[in-house]
């Protein structure tokens, strides 16, 4: 496996290494003791990020620096794409300085895809449009897995835009893979066309949702996406669709509260909800071990993936 550009197609066995390898990762990077193995010594990763980021750039820049390896940024912003410059040129005069590994983030989906197949570095995909987010998703199951041990048939609800939502794919793709049962909640017009042969269960009742699942993740209402009358007002989607306390205790459902940031606090998910870490309560937000748990994921999945160019070249030496 060079690339990581989706989670459409791995296998369960795969899912699960980067897991038990995050698992190792995660207990070495909250103890400010242990020296974490610098498997990365040396390599240039470009944090290749054409839209904005916050949980995603910083913690794979961490997951990276903590390996060892050397991290570039590039802003898209302040670089030669503003003069015009394509993203494949951009890539090849990148490659042209010996970097070993490109994360990207762009707003067009399958770019990652596309990026993979002109270059021989490594791809990782860092969300592209509404096509995948793979990390977020494994860090998503990673903080599931933490908490039910197995997601052999976990009813987990995916609450909201989920036409937009690359992390929805990415989840349902990942999640079905490792058994857990997917329910998808969201307004009619936010519901993707390919429901049908995404294996999920459809919710248009959030209270029908709640009483069935064990976890909600809740996505961002993607208020650049979402214009061209998806939706009838934000107080609309909010009074229908938004997960409250008034909700979760109408139905007096403890259940575990997911979000992959950022959040709208107030239009998907109230700030009692999102911000309730302890009980009692009806629910328990694990939004902030989720950012935690993205260090960890993401320096597994640079690992593996270097590491088997790595066994590749060994391979090819010995012949
Ligand atoms: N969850 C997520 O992708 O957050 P950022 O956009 O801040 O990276």
């Amino acid at each position: 496996m060079k690339h990581l550009t989706g989670l459409s197609g791995i296998p369960a066995s795969r899912i699960n290494e980067i897991l038990d390898r995050a698992v190792f990762h995660k207990d070495l990077f909250l103890d400010a003791e242990s020296a974490i193995p610098p498997a990365l010594q040396g390599k240039r990763i470009v944090l290749a990020f054409f839209e904005n980021s916050t949980r995603t750039r910083f913690s794979f820049e961490i997951a990276a620096r903590n390996l060892g390896a050397v991290t570039l940024n590039f802003n898209a912003s302040s670089s030669s794409v503003t003069k015009g410059e394509s993203i494949v040129d951009t890539i090849k005069n990148l490659e042209a300085m010996q970097v070993d590994a490109f994360v990207i983030r762009h707003p067009s989906s399958g770019s990652a895809e596309q990026i993979s197949r002109i270059t021989d570095k490594h791809v990782v995909n860092a969300g592209d449009g509404t096509h995948e987010h793979p990390t977020q998703a494994l860090l998503d199951i990673f903080t599931l897995r933490d908490y039910f041990g197995s997601l052999q048939d976990a009813k987990i609800m995916i609450l909201g835009d989920i036409l937009h939502s690359r992390v929805a794919r990415s989840n349902i793709f990942g999640l079905t893979t490792l058994g857990a049962q997917i329910g998808i909640c969201s307004p009619v017009s936010l519901l993707p066309a390919d429901t049908d042969s995404l294996g999920v269960r459809v919710f248009t009742s959030i209270d029908d949702a709640i009483r069935w699942a064990d976890a909600a993740i809740v996505l961002r209402l993607q208020l650049e996406r979402t214009t061209g009358g998806y939706l009838p007002s934000l107080e609309d989607y909010s009074l229908n669709f938004g997960l409250t306390d008034e909700r979760l205790e109408k139905i007096r459902k403890h259940m575990l509260v997911l979000h992959p940031g950022p959040v709208n606090r107030e239009i998907e998910i109230s700030s009692n909800v999102a911000d309730r870490i302890q009980p009692p309560g009806y629910s328990k937000s694990v939004m902030l071990e989720q950012v935690t748990n993205g260090v960890a994921v993401r320096a597994a999945v640079l690992e593996m993936l270097f590491a088997e160019t790595t066994k590749a070249a060994k391979l090819s030496t010995n012949k």
